[in-house]
């Protein structure tokens, strides 16, 4: 089976009048994985949703949910996420402290877990609890906002990240959020990135839902042939 990459649309850029229908136009579009943006207005100059909403949505379907926490203390919400039975949790570097309890703790309540880093934040901050991770997230704008534009430097990072994870055989997820759609994705594929986030080349395509789903893919996936 030749290598696939994963998609995940950011509900963020969906209308949120409508945020169950577009999570299941999502799903049923080819999405891989549901990434809902937790924001609380202080780690982030915005604010979206929390546990009530995920667990509502968790209710219209089983897909794989993917909670971007951007929030200051992200441990207060790990126990009303299991309970929303979400499958992952990404905490930031930034705010998650100590890094390595609140990694424990995600695992210890039944979640995969994941740790982002700011665009300004090294790699090395990451290092020491790598072989505990489910998935790195490299952010590839700061964070707070959707329709942001891409950050170039982000393609070294996702490099040296992936380059860290082959070198001690760690299977961990490499995923990259802010500024991906068509034009952005065959090279972070190619840089190593494997599950891509993506919300408003989703939820503001002319091509619809799953027509956007298909075309990051399609590019996405010429990133895995030219290695
Ligand atoms: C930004 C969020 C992203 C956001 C990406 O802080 O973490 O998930 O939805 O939006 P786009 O894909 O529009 O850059
Ligand atoms: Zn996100």
């Amino acid at each position: 089976m030749p290598e696939r990459i994963r998609i995940a649309p950011s509900v963020l850029s969906a209308d949120f009048a409508r945020l169950g229908e577009q999570v299941l136009e999502a799903v049923e579009g080819g999405a891989n994985s549901i990434h809902l943006d937790m924001m609380d207005g202080h780690f982030v100059p915005n604010l979206t949703f929390g546990p009530p909403i995920i667990k509502a949505l968790r209710q219209q379907t089983d897909a794989h949910f993917d909670v971007h926490m951007m929030v200051e203390n992200p441990e207060r919400y790990i126990p009303a996420l299991a309970e929303a039975r979400v499958d992952l949790v990404t905490v930031h570097v930034e705010a998650a402290r100590p890094l390595h309890r609140v990694v424990h703790q995600i695992k210890e309540a039944g979640i995969l877990a994941g740790v982002a880093l700011n665009p300004a934040t090294p790699v090395a901050a990451v290092e020491e609890v790598l072989p505990e991770l489910d998935l790195v997230l490299v952010m590839s704008v700061n964070p707070g906002f959707g329709g942001q534009s891409f950050i170039e430097s982000s393609v070294e990072k996702i490099a040296q990240v992936r380059g860290m994870l082959d070198e001690r055989g760690l299977k961990a997820e490499l995923q990259v959020d802010g500024g991906i759609g068509p034009d952005t994705a065959e090279r972070v594929v190619r840089a190593g990135a494997r599950m891509l986030v993506a919300g408003s080349a989703v939820f503001g395509s002319p091509h619809g839902i799953k027509g956007a789903i298909d075309v990051i893919r399609r590019n996405g996936e010429r990133g895995l042939i030219s290695h």
